[in-house]
């Protein structure tokens, strides 16, 4: 579906200088980026192998639970051609060459390739760790980029980009918490790189609601109805279709224990879309529709709705299966 219409289009074309002056300073230039390598034992190194084995013998305090949330999180940033993909399907911002100097492609490809690190540094620690089944995981990771995700965004960048500023926080907020769990449990150096990795989606997040933030000046409207259209919606989690060739509910079962050891939770979701409506002033945005009026009044009432409706799932959950067996951990049973 391509709901932007050709006016929308143009508006977007018109806002690249904009984009040039307010979006692309929040990228960094690659020579101050962190790179993997920088956490990582170094192999051409005399001590690699001492280095190794002090990482092993850190990442031996993690209990499974811990890397059935690292790994899934390391799963959804290797996901990342999907996202490019996602952000190319944007009428007005996309990418119309693959090397296009427009300022939204610009930042389409190098987001990307800040992105990119996020999936190569926990997939080597991971690897390193010797705690995980790799084959298992690279597995799930090929069945989920040939699988892609259905954002809902309908080709709109209006939806696309409240779509990111909503998964950019999700992502923050899930490798913040992999940090914080990771110092909890004594793995110091593992805390450090799901921090620095939270502070760049921290960053991207920043970008992204600057851009929405645009759309509410300019077009109230237009933002305020495309924002209650994402929330009825319910915004999809990237990796909402993983498969590991074995559990046909391996994401359900990742998210139970993502939610039951705190990494994230459906409170983190009705947060992030409280977050969202103060940061864009939301409430207070005056001259709309009596139809936008209503989309106000939706979204902002929606964070506590969100909260109640989640609390009656859980008890739910609760019902079910104690425990669950995940491949990528080598079958071992977790409590969900
Ligand atoms: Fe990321
Ligand atoms: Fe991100």
């Amino acid at each position: 579906m391509h709901s932007l219409s050709p006016e929308k289009i143009e508006m977007f074309k018109s806002l690249e200088s904009w984009a040039e002056e307010s979006i692309l300073p929040f990228l960094r230039p690659v020579e101050k980026c962190w790179q993997p390598q920088d956490y990582l034992p170094e192999p051409s190194s005399e001590s690699f192998y001492d280095e190794v084995r002090e990482l092993r013998k850190r990442a031996e305090c993690l209990p499974d639970d811990y890397f059935v949330c690292l790994v899934g999180d390391m799963i959804t940033e290797e996901a990342l051609p999907t996202y490019l993909t996602m952000l190319n399907t944007l009428d007005g911002t996309r990418d119309e060459t693959g090397a296009s100097p427009s300022p939204w492609a610009v930042w389409g490809r190098a987001w990307t390739a800040e992105e990119n690190r996020h999936g190569d540094l926990l997939n080597k620690y991971l690897y390193l760790t010797g705690r995980v089944d790799m084959k298992q995981i690279e597995k799930t990771i090929q069945y989920l980029i040939g699988s892609g995700m259905d954002p809902q965004t309908e080709n709109n960048p209006y939806l696309g980009f409240i779509y990111t500023s909503f998964q950019e926080r999700a992502t923050a907020i899930s490798h913040g918490n992999t940090a914080r769990h990771a110092k909890d449990h004594g793995d110091h150096k593992l805390a450090t790189v799901c921090g620095l990795i939270a502070a760049d989606e921290k960053r991207h997040e920043n970008a992204y609601t600057r851009i929405v933030e645009k759309l509410f000046e300019i077009d109230p409207e237009g933002a305020m109805l495309g924002l209650e259209d994402m929330m009825r919606k319910k915004i999809s989690m990237p990796a909402h279709l993983m498969y590991d060739g074995q559990d046909k509910n391996l994401f359900e079962h990742f998210s139970l224990v993502a939610q039951r050891t705190g990494v994230y939770t459906a409170k983190d979701y009705a947060g992030i879309l409280e977050h969202l409506v103060k940061r864009w002033n939301v409430e207070s945005i005056t001259g709309l529709s009596a139809r936008a009026q209503k989309a106000q009044d939706f979204v902002c009432g929606l964070p506590p709705r969100i909260l109640r409706l989640e609390e009656r799932a859980q008890s739910r959950v609760k019902k079910g299966p104690k425990t669950g067996a995940f491949s990528w951990i080598f079958n071992r049973e977790v409590a969900l």
